[in-house]
């Protein structure tokens, strides 16, 4: 990082300003300081006539320094309000030349000055409802008085990047333009010289504001819609606050009011659990024993040996990121019908308008089918998802050994299976690695990187990079049965059975699990995933359950009851057809009283609360005993899997930060109460007792 993050020069009458401070021009306190310096600096030399602020390196800004917040210099003059005042309110032209990205207060600082051109592939947006705050420099005080209220609504409550043709044809943007900012800059501040243009304040521009004032329905509605889009949050629904001050109030009072807003969300429990999901998936990526600078193997063609749901998924996810992929089966019938689903998915993507018929045909030409090993031995990565069988796998790998090409990398999608002992298959163990993907694989965004006990440094990096190729979150876990996700997966529902068998109904767990921000409930998302797998990965691990512990069985009965989930129309509710609404089911109900009576067990009433401490606190326990066991490497790996595989609600930041806010010490009293009442399958792991002793959290580790 260089000392000084900004740097300033003439090119004849324009002065520019240059923000360069790696890797993302985070307005941090020394940025700012600079900015406002140079800009005194340009301001009273006579020479200059016009102003341009443009980013170096390979971007404009993504806004404030995250790092900062919380911290005294987030504070310390020149705050970004008074650096974007200050451009506002210089007397002679300031453009921003905006290349890359410019979000949050990188937008807020370009909506400051007098004129904005983008490049063309530039992105521009208000992304702090993601962190869980609302802009805080004067974004939805100016963004509405340039692109009008419904504009500016759909950008800071979405808050999503947009492309600059976007916020050019929306009135964000005053040109675009091809090549370097700064060059791009220093050409339009001359053409504004030229033609005489001067200051043109985003706050003066009453217009579009007044508009929408008094058009009370405009917000009613949008609140209506965010309030079931957005379930739960507070920083959307307080930025259609913040915006329709700026409709109602002048420009300096919607100034203060955005900051009251701004720096309550800031304290609130929802933005710290945002800001810490957005630096541990980040974090992920960083594995202690290996560098960043790692050297990859190259990824240009893959395999992929069986074409069920996973191996079509998988498939897909390849040939979505360009990547030439080759499916192998066992009979041409497999094969076809493989292929065939795959191209019904994309068809069904073109119907729905997702992708052009030109995408259609190019994505299903970029996936070939074959029945012979030999088509794999020019292949690059090959990913086995063949049925969770041992031997089978095994004489795959043996296969795959024989055929690839030396340095080629072997990974195993197995959900369950010894990822070592699979690698002992071949003669190349450091060459193979677990790929885990999630279901449907070319959707969903996690990626568990099983790294085994010989796996090469190189391969694991080479699958992060992969990852991220795929548009995937990669997490490095270890060895063991379900991995982190899976494994907690199942201490989840686990308890979420013995709920029932104790007093609650399905949809009374569900509700209570939606309520705290999950998508849905367990039983539902069992339905959704479809009951078979559960079921045979239950019926494998019987032999090695101990003798007398407790062991819930009304799932199987469900399933020997020929229900396995939506897409048999029944599972744990009951589906009408064409229609995905679980409805609860009187049979299953009455099933489920009669096991609780079997049991001798007397139902009681379960409170919401209730649920989610027995489901979730022994969720938080396995994640204990996965850090503890190193089989994960931090805490927030853990929340990564859980937010990107699980739908555990981002605003409480992942199971491991959320025990943090609960406090370990109360979730280890708990389990040791409930240990007492239910046995030792709640027994709190060793790691939470240490850390509840110490009163520490996982963030402490
Ligand atoms: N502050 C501090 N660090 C940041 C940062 C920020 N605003 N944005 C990114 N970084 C860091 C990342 O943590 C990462 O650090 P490591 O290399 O140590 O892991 C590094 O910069 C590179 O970031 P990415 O890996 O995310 O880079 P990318 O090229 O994939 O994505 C980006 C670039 C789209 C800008 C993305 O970084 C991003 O979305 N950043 C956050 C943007 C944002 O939300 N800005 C609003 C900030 S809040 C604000 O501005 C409030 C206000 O109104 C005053
Ligand atoms: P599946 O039953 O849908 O597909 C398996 C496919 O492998 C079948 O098409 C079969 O014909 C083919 N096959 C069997 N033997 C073969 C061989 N010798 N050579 C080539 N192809 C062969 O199973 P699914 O669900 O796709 O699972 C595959 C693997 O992925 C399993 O290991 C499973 O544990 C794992 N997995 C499954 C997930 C899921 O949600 N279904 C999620 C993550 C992992």
């Amino acid at each position: 990082m260089s000392d000084d993050p900004t740097q300033y020069s003439r090119k004849g009458a324009v002065g520019v300003i240059a923000i360069d401070r790696p890797p993302v021009n985070g307005l941090g306190h020394a940025v700012r300081e600079g900015i406002h310096a140079r800009l005194q600096e340009a301001l009273s030399d006579p020479e200059v006539l016009a102003i341009v602020i443009h980013g170096g390196g390979r971007m404009f800004s993504a806004g404030a320094d995250i790092k900062e917040f919380g911290s005294e210099l987030a504070f310390t003059p020149p705050t970004l309000s008074e650096v974007i005042d200050a451009i506002e309110g210089a007397g002679k032209p300031v453009v921003a030349a905006i290349h890359g990205v410019a979000a949050g207060g990188g937008c807020e600082l370009a909506l400051g000055c007098h004129y904005r051109i983008a490049g063309i592939d530039a992105r521009l947006g208000l992304p702090e409802v993601t962190l869980g705050i609302i802009p805080g420099a004067g974004g939805t005080q100016r963004l509405p008085r340039l692109v009008g209220v419904p504009a500016a609504l759909d950008l800071i409550v979405q808050g999503k990047l947009n492309p600059a043709p976007k916020a050019h044809e929306i009135g964000l943007v005053d040109e675009l333009f091809e090549g370097e900012p700064a060059a791009a800059g220093v050409l339009y501040a001359k053409k504004l010289i030229t033609a005489g243009g001067g200051p043109r304040r985003t706050r003066d521009q009453n217009e579009r504001v007044e508009a929408a004032r008094g058009k009370d329905e405009i917000f009613a509605q949008y609140r209506k819609e965010t309030a079931r889009r957005a379930r739960g949050l507070e920083a959307p629904l307080a930025a259609i606050d913040s915006i329709e001050n700026a409709t109602n109030l002048p420009f300096e009072e919607g100034m203060k009011a955005e900051r009251v807003i701004f720096d309550r969300l800031l304290a609130s429990e929802q933005s710290q659990a945002m800001r810490h999901a957005f630096f541990a998936e980040r974090e992920v990526a960083k594995i202690p024993d290996i560098p960043r600078d790692t050297p990859t193997r190259e990824v240009k063609k893959a395999g992929v040996i069986g074409c069920g749901t996973m191996g079509q998924g998988i498939a897909m996810a390849f040939a979505n990121a360009g990547i030439p992929v080759r499916v192998l089966e066992v009979d041409q019938e497999a094969l076809d019908a493989g292929l065939e689903k795959i191209e019904k998915t994309y068809d069904s993507s073109l119907a729905k308008g997702r992708i052009s018929q030109e995408d259609r045909d190019l994505l299903v030409s970029t996936i070939a089918g074959t029945l012979d090993y030999a088509d794999m031995a020019d292949a690059d990565l090959v990913v086995e998802a063949v049925f969770e069988d041992m031997g089978l796998k095994k004489k795959v790998f043996a296969r795959l050994d024989e055929v690839c090409r030396a340095g080629a990398i072997l990974a195993t999608n197995t959900s369950t299976l010894d990822v070592d002992e699979i690698a002992a298959a071949t003669g190349r163990p450091g060459d193979v690695l677990g790929l885990h993907f999630f279901s449907p694989a070319h959707v969903m965004r996690l990626l568990e990187i099983v790294r085994g006990d010989q796996t090469a440094k190189d391969v694991v990096a080479t699958a992060l990079a992969l990852a991220q190729q795929l548009k995937k979150t990669g997490v490095v876990v270890g060895v063991c049965e379900g991995f982190v996700g899976n494994r907690m997966l199942l201490a989840y529902l686990r308890e979420a059975y013995f709920v029932l068998e104790e007093g609650a109904l399905p949809q009374e767990v569900d509700k209570a699990i939606c309520d705290f921000g999950f998508p849905m409930g367990p039983f539902t998302m069992l339905d959704m995933a479809g009951l078979g797998v559960g079921y045979l990965i239950r019926k494998h691990q019987a032999a090695r359950r101990p003798a007398g512990e407790r062991y819930s069985d009304i799932e199987d009965r469900i399933v020997e009851m020929d229900r396995l989930g939506q897409k048999t129309g029944a599972g744990w509710y009951r589906y009408e057809k064409g229609d995905r609404t679980p409805i609860p089911d009187p049979e299953i109900e009455a099933m489920i009283v009669e096991t609780s009576a079997k049991l001798g067990i007397e139902r009681r009433t379960f409170s919401d609360a209730e649920i989610i401490e027995r489901c979730l606190y022994p969720l938080v326990n396995e994640g204990a005993k996965l850090l503890d066991e190193g089989i994960a490497i931090r805490a927030g790996d853990i929340d990564v899997v859980w937010l990107h595989g699980y739908g555990f609600p981002r605003h409480k930041g992942g199971p491991m930060f959320w025990a943090d806010t609960m406090g370990v010490r109360t979730i280890y009293d708990k389990l040791v109460e409930l240990q007492a009442e239910h046995g030792d399958l709640l027994a709190p792991a060793e790691l939470l007792e240490e850390l509840a002793e110490q009163g520490k959290g996982f963030a402490d580790l």
